[in-house]
């Protein structure tokens, strides 16, 4: 975990499968410090994207650096996907498992664990089995593997997608504390601009896998300029 300003700058990314190119983002800088949702319909290259970041999936051209007071070998950086899975022993174990090699002390582990689980609503279902998990449930405990680590970047993909309004009200509420508390990056895909106005102050959106708007939250979903934005947002007018 670093204190360090830093940015992350995409430049020229393109991710193809077969002959076909599902992201193709010119250029696109994320800085330390925000919050940001990624927004866009079903099949706009958001997961893609996300897992790109991450690692998990090869880049087919194009860069991805860190710049400004850190290295890309500073930032400490987690994955949420979009499918979130559970390990068949105990719920407890499988938060405690993304500490195993962090040389805490047991004692400092044990206490984590119990509060990320808190901050989840999942405490009581510590020593539940996690291959009886619900989805929201695998969800849960899947954030809370996330929330016991000191992250200078998080990468959520579609993190309150098995939820319900519960759930998703007490899972946006943890992870604002846990800015709060880190002051992380956190880049979250979502299909819904209601929850991107709740927890981010600066939105991407794409549209077939190109960046269509970028900035401020409120302002990029509320006055999209382009076409694709505007078509989109249309959607959720009410
Ligand atoms: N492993 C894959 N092989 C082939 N096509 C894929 C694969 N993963 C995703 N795609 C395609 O890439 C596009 C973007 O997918 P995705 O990033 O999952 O979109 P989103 O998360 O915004 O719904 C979709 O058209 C999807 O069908
Ligand atoms: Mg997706």
């Amino acid at each position: 975990m670093t204190s360090a300003r830093f940015t992350i700058n995409i430049a020229g990314l393109t991710k193809a499968y077969g002959k076909r190119t599902v992201l193709d983002v010119d250029s696109l800088t994320l800085e330390s410090g925000h919050s940001y949702a990624l927004v866009g319909p079903n099949g706009c290259g958001k997961s893609t994207l996300i897992k790109v970041l991450s690692g998990v999936e090869p880049m087919t051209a194009g860069r991805v650096d860190v710049g400004g007071s850190a290295t890309r070998e500073d930032l400490a950086v987690g994955y949420m996907p979009q499918r979130s899975y559970a390990f068949g022993f105990s719920v407890f174990r499988n938060v405690a498992m993304a500490l195993h090699d962090s040389g805490k002390p047991r004692d400092e582990i044990n206490r984590r664990v119990r509060e990320a689980l808190e901050a989840v609503g999942m405490a009581d279902m510590a020593d539940s089995r996690g291959s009886g998990l619900s989805g929201g449930e695998a969800q849960r405990v899947a954030l809370a593997r996330m929330l016991v680590q000191d992250l200078d970047v998080l990468l959520l993909d579609e993190p309150t997608a098995s939820m319900d309004i519960a759930g998703t009200t007490l899972v946006e509420g943890a992870l604002a504390a846990y800015r709060r508390r880190t002051g992380c990056l956190m880049l979250t895909a979502t299909h819904a601009p209601s929850q991107a106005r709740r927890i981010s102050d600066r939105a991407v959106m794409l549209a077939e896998g190109r960046v269509v708007e970028f900035g401020d939250t409120a302002t990029a979903l509320s006055y999209p300029t382009s076409k694709a934005g505007q078509e989109f947002l249309s959607y959720w007018a009410v």
